[in-house]
């Protein structure tokens, strides 16, 4: 190739990432702390023969006829690509590419990260040594038990596997649900099928690991937090509309659940006014894959990506509506 292709980056990635980039195309990058703005976007991505996008950019048909007939690829920073309009894009030939794998176990330790935190009260008691002090005593701070419980994982996919079977070395029950069995998560974690009703039911511990479809939105509302235990905790590291956060927060207030994990939102990057001031949810930014090699590892693939549309060739982390 005599001409270098011509990248829009919507926000900086580690610099071996950067550094990697540069090897392999002429780029433009948004350098400010923040997310490009909607007009950024329109603007950056025209012209341009593939642009990497973050989860947090929307990238619809307004986007994709902006970057115009020449562009080949949206790469996208991160497993999740429910961002992206995919169909639009395949309507005008422009391939989009995702960051399967690398970031399994990750997110996977930052759901058992919250499972944990949530469980034993970890950011309530860090609260608290914080402001003030305490008298040990029998019945202070009492929290759940994990060791031997029942986990119930809504998502068999590789997170939620990966989740699932590191519940092994705390002897736990495995039930998952899914939109159908599956043998190879049975097989590594033990777990047993069940429709998600019964999962709510039965589980200590329910721990989201679905995509963001119109499908999945709104799968755990009200009638779902319902069914689950009044001893039960809530785990969310997919994506924040998975569940209807305003039926969660009554949930939590009225402690029809014990308590919640959210790594995710519903608009990010505001969590539902009424859960801040509830102690039982632990709540972080987003930050299931962030950790410093994961997040130079996704890099790596989303170049890896942008090489092979550059190229011509199909990328390896191809996504299809
Ligand atoms: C993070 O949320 C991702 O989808 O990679």
């Amino acid at each position: 190739m005599n001409r270098k292709g011509n990248v829009y980056v919507t926000r900086l990635l580690p610099r071996p990432v950067m550094e990697k980039l540069g090897e392999i195309c002429d780029f433009e990058a948004n350098t400010e702390p923040r997310p490009a703005t909607r007009e950024e976007l329109l603007r950056g991505v025209r012209g341009r023969d593939a642009v990497l996008c973050l989860l947090n950019d929307r990238i619809d048909a307004a986007v994709l006829d902006a970057a115009g007939p020449q562009c080949r690829l949206f790469a996208n920073y991160g497993v999740g690509y429910n961002n992206i309009d995919v169909s639009e894009a395949q309507k005008r030939g422009i391939w989009v590419t995702n960051t399967p794998d690398v970031l399994d176990d990750a997110t996977a330790d930052m759901a058992w990260a919250l499972l944990f935190a949530t469980a034993r009260r970890v950011a309530e008691g860090d609260r608290l040594m914080r402001s003030g002090t305490f008298s040990w005593q029998p019945e202070f701070m009492l929290g759940a038990d994990i060791t031997g419980r029942t986990l119930g994982v809504v998502g068999a996919g590789r997170i939620g596997r990966n989740f699932a079977l590191k519940s092994r070395g705390f002897g736990m029950k495995v039930l998952y649900s899914g939109r159908r069995p599956s043998p190879e998560f049975e097989v590594e974690t033990g777990g047993r099928f069940a429709a998600l009703d019964e999962l709510l039911r039965d589980s200590d511990f329910v721990s989201l690991h679905v995509p963001l479809t119109p499908e999945t939105h709104h799968l755990i509302g009200e009638r779902e937090l319902g069914l689950m235990k009044p001893s039960s905790i809530l785990i969310n590291t997919s994506r924040g509309p998975v569940v209807d956060e305003k039926a969660l927060a009554r949930a939590l207030e009225a402690r029809t659940i014990r308590g919640a994990g959210l790594d995710v939102f519903e608009n990010e990057p505001n969590p539902e006014p009424g859960l801040k001031a509830l102690d039982n949810v632990v709540m972080t930014p987003h930050i299931g894959s962030a950790t410093v090699d994961t997040r130079t590892n996704m890099g790596f693939i989303v170049v890896r990506n942008i090489a092979a549309a550059l190229e011509g060739r199909e990328p390896p982390n191809l996504v299809r509506a």
